[in-house]
Order: C-alpha cells, then sequence, then structure tokens
C-alpha cells in the first residue's frame, strides 16, 4: 500500500487493529496515548500525517465511554496534525441500540456519537452490523456499514444443513436472520420476545414457525446478558427443536452471558472478533471469525476510490 495510507489504533481492541494492518500490509500508526491521574487523556500522533488518508479503529467495549473519548481525542489530535482525511472505524459502533425515542424525554445516544465524531474531526465512519440500519442517517459523514452474515453464514454453510432451520430470538432480529435463512436456502421461524420494563430481561412469549424434529440456528446482532437467546432456546425446546447452534456478530457478553451460555443447550456460538475476548476465558463451545480481512478490504476500497458495497453488502 502506498505510504498516505495510515492505521492507528486506540486502546479498544489493539489486536484486531494489528490484523487490520496486517491485512492492509502498513505498519501501525505510532501515537501514545497517556491518561493522568486525574483521568484526562492526552494523545500524541509520533509521526507525520499531514494530507494522509488515515484510518482510526476504536471499537466500543469496556470502559466504553472512556474508549468513546479517547477515540475523539485522537481525531481531534489527528485533525491537527494536518491528516487529509479521517475515517473512525467502529468495528461495534458506541451506544449503537440507543437509536430511536421510543420513549418520552429518552436520549437518543446513537445519533449524538454521529454529532461527536463530526465535530471532533472525522471525514467518514466506517462500522459493522448496526443494530438498525436508520443509524447510518444519523451521521452527516459518509458511513459505510459491513455486515457480519456473509462471514457466520458462511462459516455454518460449511456443514450439512439438512433439517436445519434458522430462529430469529425476537421480530427486530427477524429481517437479519432472513439474510442468513436465505444465505443458508434454509427456512426460518421468529420468536416473539418481549420487554416489559426498561431493563434487560426479555420473555419469550410465542413463535411463528416449525422447529419441530428440525436443529435450529440462532442469529442475532448482539448478545449482551445471553437473556434473550436463552428465552428463545426454551420456546424452540417446547417446541421440539433438537440440536441449537447460535451466532452473532457483536459478543458483548455482561455479566453472566459467558457462563449462561457454556451451561445452556447451545452447542457451539460462532461470533466475531469486533469486541475482544480473551480465548481462554470463553471455552471451547465458542467459535470466532475474524472481521480483520473485511475492515482490511474495505479501507483499501476507500482509500482506492472503489465500492464498499460491492466488496460485502447482501
Ligand atoms: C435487541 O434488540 C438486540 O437485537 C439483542 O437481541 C439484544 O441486544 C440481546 O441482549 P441480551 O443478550 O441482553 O438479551
Amino acid at each position: 500500500m502506498d505510504n498516505h495510507l495510515k492505521i492507528f489504533s486506540g486502546s479498544s481492541n489493539l489486536a484486531l487493529a494489528k490484523e487490520i494492518c496486517d491485512h492492509v500490509d502498513v505498519n501501525p500508526g505510532k501515537l501514545a496515548i497517556h491518561r493522568f491521574s486525574n483521568e484526562n487523556i492526552t494523545v500524541q500522533i509520533e509521526e507525520n500525517v499531514r494530507g494522509d488518508d488515515v484510518y482510526i479503529v476504536q471499537t466500543s467495549c469496556p470502559p466504553v465511554n472512556d474508549n468513546l473519548v479517547e477515540l475523539l481525542i485522537i481525531i481531534d489530535a489527528l485533525k491537527y496534525a494536518s491528516a487529509g482525511r479521517i475515517t473512525a472505524v467502529l468495528p461495534y459502533y458506541p451506544y449503537v441500540r440507543s437509536d430511536k425515542k421510543d420513549k418520552p424525554r429518552i436520549s437518543i445516544t446513537a445519533r449524538l456519537v454521529a454529532d461527536l465524531l463530526e465535530t471532533a474531526g472525522a471525514d467518514r465512519i466506517l462500522t459493522m452490523t448496526l443494530h438498525a440500519p436508520q443509524i447510518v442517517g444519523f451521521s452527516r459523514i459518509p458511513v459505510d456499514q459491513l455486515l457480519a452474515t456473509p462471514l457466520i453464514a458462511d462459516y455454518f454453510s460449511r456443514r450439512d444443513l439438512t433439517d436445519y432451520i434458522v430462529v430469529a430470538p425476537d421480530v427486530g432480529s427477524a429481517k437479519k436472520a432472513e439474510v442468513y435463512a436465505r444465505r443458508l436456502d434454509l427456512p426460518m421461524a421468529i420468536i416473539d420476545k418481549r420487554r416489559y420494563a426498561d431493563d434487560e430481561k426479555a420473555v419469550a412469549k410465542y413463535m411463528f414457525g416449525d422447529v419441530e424434529g428440525k436443529n435450529a440456528l440462532l442469529f442475532d446482532d448482539e448478545i449482551l446478558s445471553g437473556g434473550t437467546m436463552l428465552q428463545a432456546i426454551h420456546i424452540i425446546r417446547e417446541h421440539g427443536a433438537r440440536r441449537v447452534f447460535a451466532g452473532c456478530a457483536h459478543a458483548i457478553f455482561s455479566g453472566q452471558a459467558i457462563p449462561r451460555i457454556i451451561e445452556s443447550p447451545i452447542e457451539e456460538f460462532v461470533t466475531t472478533n469486533t469486541i475482544p475476548h480473551a480465548p481462554e476465558r470463553l471455552g471451547s463451545k465458542f467459535t470466532i471469525l475474524s472481521v480483520a480481512k473485511m475492515f482490511g478490504d474495505a479501507i483499501k476500497a476507500i482509500h482506492q476510490g472503489d465500492s464498499v458495497s460491492k466488496l460485502f453488502n447482501d
């Protein structure tokens, strides 16, 4: 790659950023991030970026707010260092679920994040599998959204899928699950999940579709507590489903999600490295697919002015 393409990384997912750099065939950009005892962050870009096409990789994982502020400060430092164009590469977009005014006087923080990125100096956003498509429209700078669906679907497509069915664990995930069903040429069922309070507890009530005697592939965009997935498993089991496999783009895994999945009937859980996890914490039930090539190919396409959607969109 030419030496005007530079990729920097925040602190959130250094391993993924390094893999993306390897794929694009550039060395990681040099920067120093320092945290003072008063929790202020300072960033210094340690190489010339004047006029360069610069990408900064920062995912939204704990500490979410620190990582967001760190990203904004890095963008600001790059802007004042005269970078030519700055792309915020967000494998998992911050506050992605805060995307709608579904209650009175509620914050829509995914939109605020778009405003903050633009104000800090970002010219573009490159991200993956947003919770809702309207988030692209929150931003006044261009957004390229990659999808984890082809990666995960291709993984499952390598096995014999006779008697399998794709299951959407809630109505909201039905459209995304339908893409899996189409790619894998499988039938589909949908769970009707309800939230009765503004908390993370969901209750699966009904099911559309016939899972009797079938092996289920459950797909969601993200797993937080694991509650949605486990409720869905409970109901499909009641309706006669046999083996259960699951997948999601973003494995946030808060609280007891990992032990809950380990103890659940899920035989294999397939996800990506948009959120970093130590393999020893996860164990053998989990398969992590790398999104580095997808992001690397997208960065190369953006740099060269080629189509990104042609590469990845379904
Ligand atoms: C919600 O609409 C999302 O698509 C996921 O179903 C949700 O984020 C999963 O959260 P949890 O694992 O806590 O049920």
